[in-house]
């Protein structure tokens, strides 16, 4: 039986998670959840899998939860200290690393300082500081494994090859909501459409990354610190059915790749069970149903944000932090209506370029690249929205 911390219970991916766990109750005890404001979910999840101790990171939110948990013996704390020491909570093996954005980092390395392994989809704080996570998680000796589809499918091709013999990795995607959408149209499309994705049910954020390939982007800078490989041997290729999930090119021009249906939970199953497999009762692919599948090359005129994810891995240091930061800040802007879709790219541009670069010796020098970009970022969606 494994003890697992699930952080970030309540979204796509935590709850993708207990439906694994749920399946496997032999295989996995729930320890720790932590959510950010939703208490009515974290309450069921509660009740369903009986953690000994969680965290809200809304002050507020966990107060309503106490008020709602009365008849149970679950600790509750609250705020961002709350959530990092549930990660910190001696005894489990593992941590899903599911929170969204920036506010991951720390619960994160809160879990890899305690000798949790990572099971990470949270893809943000490795790229602010990918660089620093790897050097405490070899330190600690506990592993990263990808929960990412494609960074799961490159993880998966490369086991039992060289690292010496790998020439590229490519990283697949799916286009997002808006890739048939003719530019004129993109600039102003509404969050309600751009949250349409075609073949994955995920949280908002992600899915307005996927619409503008920023998700590409973080992917790449994550795929250079959890496979230690440089840029120039990571590249992008459009496949829009998500059926091939990414592929590893060895130095012979043989092509290893991953494929299965659009599911989230082979990938995170693949992390919690690691080297071992779950049997899953879930559709096979069928290749002959599927018939024939399509591939592009990215488009980086009509999204420019995945150049904006490899220009910022290029600057290093701060920047990737910066970039993350003003894309979170620009995302929220967009989904509550204060910018247009076609505004995101460029705050998140305009903060690149007013950014001082510093190399990251520490963790506070991406903690302080992401506070001051916020700031940037901020004034430029004010100063859009008047
Ligand atoms: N969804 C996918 O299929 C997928 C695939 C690959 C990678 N990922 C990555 O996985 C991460 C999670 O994605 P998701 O789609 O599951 O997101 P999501 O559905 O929005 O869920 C985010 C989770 O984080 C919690 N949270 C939000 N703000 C927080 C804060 N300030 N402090 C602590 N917890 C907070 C949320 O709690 P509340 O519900 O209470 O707000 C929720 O539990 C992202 O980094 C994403 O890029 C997701």
């Amino acid at each position: 039986m494994k003890e697992i911390v699930l952080l970030g219970s309540t979204g796509s991916i935590g709850t993708n998670t207990l439906d694994i766990v749920d399946r496997f109750p032999d295989e996995f005890r729930v320890v720790g959840l932590t959510a950010g404001s939703n208490d009515e979910k974290l309450e069921e999840q509660i009740r369903r899998f009986r953690p000994s101790l969680v965290a809200m990171a809304d002050p507020a939110a966990a107060a309503r939860l106490r008020d709602r948990c009365r008849d149970l013996t679950v600790k509750i704390l609250s705020g961002p200290e709350g959530v990092a020491e549930v990660a910190r909570v001696p005894g489990p093996a593992l941590a899903i690393s599911a929170i969204v954005g920036a506010a991951g980092l720390l619960p994160t390395l809160s879990a890899i300082r305690t000798g949790k392994h990572v099971a990470l989809a949270n893809k943000e704080p490795m790229v602010m500081a990918g660089q620093l996570m790897r050097e405490e998680a070899q330190a600690r000796g506990v592993r990263i494994l990808p929960v990412d589809s494609e960074h799961s499918a490159i993880f998966q091709s490369l086991e039992g090859h060289r690292r010496e013999d790998v020439r590229k990795i490519v990283l697949t995607a799916s286009g997002g909501p808006l890739w048939e959408m003719s530019p004129a149209d993109m600039q102003d499309v509404k969050p309600e459409r751009a949250l349409k994705h075609p073949n994955w049910k995920m949280g908002a954020k992600i899915t307005i990354d996927s619409a503008t390939l920023m998700n590409k982007g973080l992917e790449v800078i994550e795929a250079r610190w959890l496979f230690d490989i440089p840029a120039s041997q990571i590249e992008v290729l459009v496949h829009r059915e998500s059926i091939i999930h990414s592929l590893v090119e060895y130095s012979d021009r043989s092509i290893i790749a991953q494929l299965g249906l659009p599911d989230m939970r082979t990938p995170i199953s693949y992390a919690m069970k690691y080297p071992e497999r779950l049997v899953l009762d879930l559709p096979s692919l069928d290749l002959a149903d599927i018939g024939k599948l399509t591939f592009h090359r990215p488009d980086h005129d009509r999204f420019p944000c995945l150049r904006l994810g490899y220009d910022s891995l290029a600057a290093g240091g701060t920047m990737p932090a910066t970039l993350n930061a003003a894309n979170e800040v620009a995302v929220e802007a967009f989904l509550n209506g204060g910018i247009r879709f076609g505004e995101i790219a460029e705050i998140i541009r305009a903060t690149m370029e007013s950014h001082t670069r510093r190399e990251l010796e520490c963790l506070e020098n991406a903690l302080e690249a992401d506070r001051w970009a916020r700031e940037k970022a901020l004034s430029l969606v004010t100063a859009l929205a008047r």
